[in-house]
Formats: structure tokens, sequence, C-alpha cells
């Protein structure tokens, strides 16, 4: 069997585990933190380059996913992995975030799991979890795992990389990409600015892979606290570019009602792949 766990960053020989650290033949080695992640990324990447989403907008994704309200979508990607029928599949969960899809899916069902970010944040509170899966930190352009590893990719809400993805994916494998639907969080929108405006509901697009198939989430949900409503908004794009009126709306709301909506993308390797 394809041997699915991180290869050596710098280069590229299988990577063991000995003691607190990662190490290759040739004597790379990369250490555990204490919360048991381990940071691959290599010194490519230089100070200045982006670092992912920062502590901040970590704790919010923690603090509102944690709560439950996206469960829907879990549920609908478990399902969908299930109808895959792989036994004990390889799941690669991408730019995973502070890992709660990962813990959906691995209570879901047995699987081998790993997921990173380029964000330590995000990657010290998914191995926070302390989940039967292994989370590292690398940058979606140079993912340091085998070719042909991948079962099924998870893809949320995060930039798109379409040679990495066809690289890692096995032939039969399957990417689930998910972007938000046109009607997501617009009750959420419509609170806060004036003129709120759908989303384009765009999956991406990519020669690499063929979409084979979409599967839409849609449901409402009510936040009880202020404290949700902002940690909901700290997550999205919006708490960038939300003027101070609209940021006082906000500020107002006790509750909310709101559609979420996703878009799952079913990828699966286009037959004859250039590279
Ligand atoms: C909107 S969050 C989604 C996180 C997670 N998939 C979820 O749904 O909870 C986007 C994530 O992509 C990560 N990210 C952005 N650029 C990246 C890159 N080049 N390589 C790896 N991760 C990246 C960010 O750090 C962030 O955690
Ligand atoms: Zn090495």
């Amino acid at each position: 069997m394809q041997p699915f766990f991180p290869v050596c960053p710098v280069c590229g020989a299988m990577l063991q585990k000995t003691g607190a650290s990662l190490r290759c033949e040739r004597g790379h080695s990369f250490d555990f933190a204490k919360e048991g992640y381990v940071n691959l990324l290599t010194g490519n990447h230089k100070p200045g380059d982006k670092t992912g989403d920062s502590r901040e907008m970590a704790r919010a994704r923690r603090a509102f996913l944690e709560k439950g309200y996206y469960r829907p979508l879990a549920d609908a990607l478990a399902d969908m992995i299930c109808t895959e029928q792989k036994e004990n599949p390889a799941v690669l969960d991408i730019c995973c975030g502070e890992g709660y899809y990962s813990e959906q899916i691995s209570r879901a069902l047995p699987c081998r799991l790993l997921g990173f970010d380029l964000s330590k944040e995000m990657v010290r509170l998914a191995a926070k979890r302390k989940l039967d899966a292994l989370f590292f930190v690398a940058n979606l352009a140079a993912v340091p795992l085998p070719d042909n590893s991948v079962d099924v990719a998870l893809h949320l809400f995060a930039p798109f990389h379409e040679e990495t993805f066809a690289r890692l994916m096995k032939d039969d494998g399957v990417l689930l990409s998910v972007v938000p639907g046109k009607r997501h969080l617009f009750e959420l929108k419509e609170a806060v600015y004036d003129t709120p405006y759908e989303n384009d509901e765009q999956l991406p697009q990519t020669t690499l892979l063929t979409l084979t198939g979409t599967k839409k989430v849609s449901t409402k949900i009510r936040l009880d606290t202020p404290e949700d409503i902002r940690a909901l908004f700290a997550m999205t794009p919006y708490a960038h570019r939300t003027n101070k009126e609209g940021l006082e709306r906000l500020e107002q709301l006790e509750t909310l009602e709101t559609t979420i909506e996703f878009v799952i993308g079913i990828y699966k390797k286009s037959t004859v792949v250039s590279r």
C-alpha cells in the first residue's frame, strides 16, 4: 500500500518518527511541537511571505464551529466519503484550519487522516484536538506528501491549487471542494449592509481535474448570543471590509437567524493529466 505520511520537505525522502521528531535518512529533522503538530515549512518560505490566518481568526473559527452550526456540512461530507466505499481511506484535509471538519470526519468513519495549513495558529488548534491524525504546517504550493497517495481530499473555503491536488490524488481519488452557496449568510449581510449581494457560487475551474457532480447543503441556523454572531462575522471575509456603521449594526444584534448554504464540488482526476 502507498504510504500516507509526509515526506521530507527538503529532499523528498520518507520521514520516520524518531522520539519527538520526524527524520529522513539524510538527517533532516523536524521536531514535534508540544501540541503534537510538526512544522514542515522549508527555508524557501521567506519572512514576509503570507503565513495563513492569524491567531484571532483561528480563535473565532474554533469558537464558532465548535458550537456545531456547520454540522450539516460536515455530515454531508462524511456521507459522501462513505458513498465512495473505500476501506480505511487516506483522507487529506487541505488547509484544515483549526480541524473541525477533520474531527467530524474521523468520528464518522474509519480513515487515515492528515491535515495541513499554512497558519501555525490553525494547526496548533487542530493538533490540540488529539485525534488519531497528524497535522502539519505546510504551504499549499509545496505539500510534502507522496504523489498519488490521497483517496479523499477535503478542500473547504480555501485557495485552490490544481497542480497540487492532481499530483496528490490517487487515480481513483476524489476531491470534495466546498464554496459558499448563493444565499450563504445572506441575513447576516442584510443586517450589516445597505445593499447585500448574493455570492457568485463559483466552483473552482480546472483542467487537471474534472467536475463530476455537485451537492448543495442548505438550511437555516439560529444564533442565540452576540458572542456567536461576532465569532461568525470574524471568520468571514466581511470582517475586513465592513465600515463603521456596519460594525455598529453588528454590535447591536442580539440574535440572528440566517441561511447557511454550501456547494460541494466533486472532482476526479482528468483522464489525461498533462504535467
Ligand atoms: C477560510 S479558512 C478555512 C479553514 C478550514 N478549511 C475550515 O473550513 O474551517 C482558510 C484556510 O486556508 C489557509 N491557507 C491560506 N493560504 C494557504 C496556503 N497557501 N497553504 C496552506 N494553507 C493556506 C488559512 O491559513 C486558513 O486556515
Ligand atoms: Zn530529507
